[in-house]
């Protein structure tokens, strides 16, 4: 996701680009590379497993279909995949840690295929069993990426996307992070729109088929503010409340969206054991 403060942010004031069917071949590979690789990880996701571990072998699946990790070397960042459990709200470091029983984390993956397309995506995964308030979160997140993704809509506009999030998290007494946002993406990682997960019906661009963008809300059960850790990555909650986010990477169409991040195998929202 891209950071939303306007220090960071470069300046992307070129139009929104509108890609052709070659563009839809490409994003489709993509996409179901990138999904495939975060369903190979489900088995692993397991208490003791070390973050690094689940690093490795996201790094081997994806050079062994003949791709590459976006992540590896992007702006000096060293690992494939970015897991962010409990309140880590996103960019958590693979690292000599271990998952617990209990937590949630999200692993948020892109790969990029043949001809330079990336695929974008991140999904939560349950360590275990665990909590009731956790479960719900998750669900939450899902439901509010879900409801970004049917209102996204040729001729619609991108802040009925972030109307419908923000609507619906605040309705369920969450909150969503500002400072992250969605983005457009195709041969380039990170470009025009920014894609706000808060916003109003209504306002911002005009959506229009061809248009490439990810929908990655991140959300919180305490309030929405976050701060960066002096690794200059680990964005986590201030309040350390929990915090989850699902990604997909979708494509305008004549009439709606075609998701190409969806799972082959039914998991984009991996199971979550429940307590007792
Ligand atoms: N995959 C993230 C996104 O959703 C970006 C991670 S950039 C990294 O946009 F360098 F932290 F890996
Ligand atoms: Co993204
Ligand atoms: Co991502």
């Amino acid at each position: 996701m891209y950071e939303t403060s306007l220090a960071e942010r470069p300046v992307r004031t070129h139009a929104i680009k509108v890609h052709d069917a070659e563009g839809f071949e490409g994003m489709r590979r993509a996409g179901k590379l990138a999904a495939e690789c975060l369903d190979m990880l489900v088995p692993h996701v397991v208490p003791g497993v070390l973050t690094d571990e689940l690093d490795r072998l996201a790094r081997e699946f994806i050079l062994d279909n003949g791709a590459l990790p976006a992540c590896l070397g992007y702006k000096g960042y060293t690992k494939t995949v970015c897991i962010s459990p409990n309140h880590v709200v996103c960019h958590g470091i693979p690292g000599p840690r271990a998952l617990r029983e209990g937590d949630i984390a999200n692993i948020d993956v892109t790969v990029i295929v043949e001809g330079g397309w990336h695929g974008d995506t991140s999904r939560m995964y349950g360590v275990g069993a665990v909590s009731p308030r956790s479960r719900r979160l998750v669900d939450i997140t899902f439901e509010a990426m879900n409801r970004g993704i049917a209102a996204a809509r040729p001729g619609g506009r991108f802040g009925d996307i972030g109307a419908a999030i923000q609507n619906y998290v605040e309705s369920q007494r969450a909150s969503v992070v500002r400072d992250f946002c969605g983005h457009g993406l195709g041969r380039v990682f990170h470009d025009n729109p920014n894609v706000l997960h808060f916003g109003r019906k209504g306002d911002g661009e005009t959506i229009k088929p061809g248009m490439f963008f990810t929908i990655e809300p991140m959300v919180n059960l305490g309030k929405p503010h976050v701060k960066v850790l002096s690794d200059g990555w680990t964005a986590v909650t201030r309040d350390k409340s929990l915090s989850a986010q699902f990604e997909h990477s979708v494509g305008v169409t004549e009439t709606g969206v075609e998701i190409f991040t969806l799972s082959q195998t039914g998991l984009d929202k991996p199971p979550i054991q429940g307590l007792v």
